[in-house]
């Protein structure tokens, strides 16, 4: 018998602390399950569309605000969401492994359902519609919910800065987030990211364990 794939997503606005959560979780799962194949794994990836946006993201003018380029970084993200797919996520799946995503088709629709906000209509619903006839369903989504005031004071002691920083827009996006969750309440998990980060990852864990151990 083949062993069942489980793909795993980890979503929340930048500060979150789900990066860090990622990498603690991915070292415990492998100690504790050292036969299963594990893929740790994040968007934007390091494939061609993944490296145009990584650029763009870390270059203060990389990116216009024009609704045109605006279209234009929504589909280099669903472009770099299909590579993703094709790639790695789609192959590791068939093979068995638990994949971990840091970041995925969630984000885009949080996110990009916010910078394309009076340009297509109710934009989070849009998106979700162009991903819905191609897109890989997660098993399991953690979302790491925290105060995007907090979050952002995190991130200003941090030296990178990103254009995606503010305030206002986390906010929004949070609020897209949670739109998201309450959409799909069996596959969202809410995740308490306002507490120190082993407690993050401890909460994570147990979770993920639970649907592990249930696709057995
Ligand atoms: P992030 O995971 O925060 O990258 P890093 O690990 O380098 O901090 O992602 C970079 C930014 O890209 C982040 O602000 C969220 C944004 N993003 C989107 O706007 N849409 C998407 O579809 C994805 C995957 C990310």
């Amino acid at each position: 018998m083949s062993v069942k794939g489980l793909l795993i997503t980890l979503e929340g606005i930048d500060g979150s602390g789900k990066s860090t959560a990622a990498k603690h979780i991915s070292s415990q799962l492998q100690r504790i399950m050292p036969e299963r194949r594990l893929i740790l794994t994040a968007e934007p990836t390091g494939g061609e569309a993944g490296k145009i946006l990584r650029k763009r993201l870390s270059t203060p003018d990389g990116t216009g605000s024009s609704p045109s380029k605006r279209m234009e970084e929504l589909f280099l993200f669903m472009a770099d969401h299909a590579d993703h797919l094709a790639r790695l996520v789609g192959p590791s799946l068939e093979e068995g492994a638990i994949v971990i995503s840091d970041r995925y088709a969630d984000s885009t629709a949080a996110y990009q359902g916010v910078t394309l906000q009076g340009i297509v209509p109710d934009p989070v619903q849009w998106i979700r519609r162009v991903y819905a006839p191609w897109n890989m369903t997660p098993d399991l989504t953690l979302f790491f919910a925290l105060d995007p005031a907090i979050a952002l004071k995190r991130m200003l002691s941090r030296r990178e800065k990103e254009k995606f920083e503010q305030l206002e827009f986390l906010r929004s996006v949070n609020e897209n987030f949670r739109q998201l969750a309450s959409l799909e309440p069996g596959r969202f998990v809410l995740i308490d990211a306002s507490r120190d980060a082993q407690d993050v990852a401890a909460q994570a864990m147990k979770r993920i364990l639970k649907r592990v151990q249930s696709s057995w």
